[in-house]
């Protein structure tokens, strides 16, 4: 099996969670759109749901596909969003931001009853930090910001690369908000929870790509099937 039979996999055990009539927050990157890609063909099928995109590009997606959409406005509360991981932990810890759509997917899964994971074996690790952190900037003071994270994390023993994500035409990636991301190569991270802190007590911070307590399931694909992991 290779790596996108793996995603639709785990995209379609998540259709199993999807009710008639739901409110459904949903996600970024290439693993949430093989799940876009399965749920239009259940609306097409006669499903009713409403659709939150946390990006422009699912947004799009889902458009193109007829996936019924509303704006976090119009549905503030949902029932259920799925949306990938670039990392997850044993306790469902996450680092999501690969895309660049950390701010609305935290939105998103924050104004959900719950939210499932779903990723390929290649995505668990033991401790997160391999994948770089993404870091989520407001453009005013961004030099001061970045001298403020580079602090922030030495107080708590990390170190290591901060490079603004650029494109591939090497123009400075802004996200669907209008930020920067600043890609936080710290290698592990031992105590996700302190540098959630720190993170936050930086004004030019707007938000980070660390999901804790927020994941309540994920489902896992790899070569031998699909397994599941559940908040503890
Ligand atoms: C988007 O900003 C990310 O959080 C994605 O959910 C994450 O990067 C996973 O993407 P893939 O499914 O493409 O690996």
């Amino acid at each position: 099996m290779d790596a996108r039979q793996m995603k639709i996999k785990a995209a379609a055990a998540a259709l199993a969670h999807v009710e008639n009539g739901m409110r459904l927050g949903i996600g970024t990157g290439s693993t949430a759109e093989e799940f876009v890609r399965l749920l239009a063909e259940k609306v097409a099928d006669g499903m009713a749901v409403e659709g939150v995109p946390t990006s422009e590009r699912t947004a799009r997606l889902c458009l193109e596909l007829g996936v019924p959409l509303k704006s976090l406005d119009e549905l503030p509360h949902l029932d259920l969003t799925i949306d990938g991981a670039d990392e997850l932990d044993s306790r469902l810890r996450l680092i999501k931001g690969g895309g660049g759509a950390l701010l609305r997917e935290k939105i998103v899964a924050t104004a959900s009853d719950r939210m499932i994971v779903i990723a390929d074996e290649s995505k668990v690790v033991e401790t997160l930090g391999a994948f770089p952190l993404p870091i989520e900037v407001n453009p005013f003071g961004s030099a001061s910001t970045l001298l403020a994270v580079e602090k922030a994390a030495s107080r708590l023993g990390l170190s290591g690369a901060l490079t603004w994500r650029h494109t591939r035409d090497d123009e400075l990636f802004t996200t669907d908000g209008g930020h920067y991301i600043l890609d936080a190569s710290f290698g592990r991270i031992r105590d996700a929870e302190a540098l959630s802190a720190e993170l936050f007590s930086i004004a030019g911070v707007v938000e980070h790509g660390l999901f804790i307590n927020i994941a309540s399931l994920a489902i896992i694909a790899g070569a031998d099937g699909v397994r599941t992991l559940q908040a503890t």
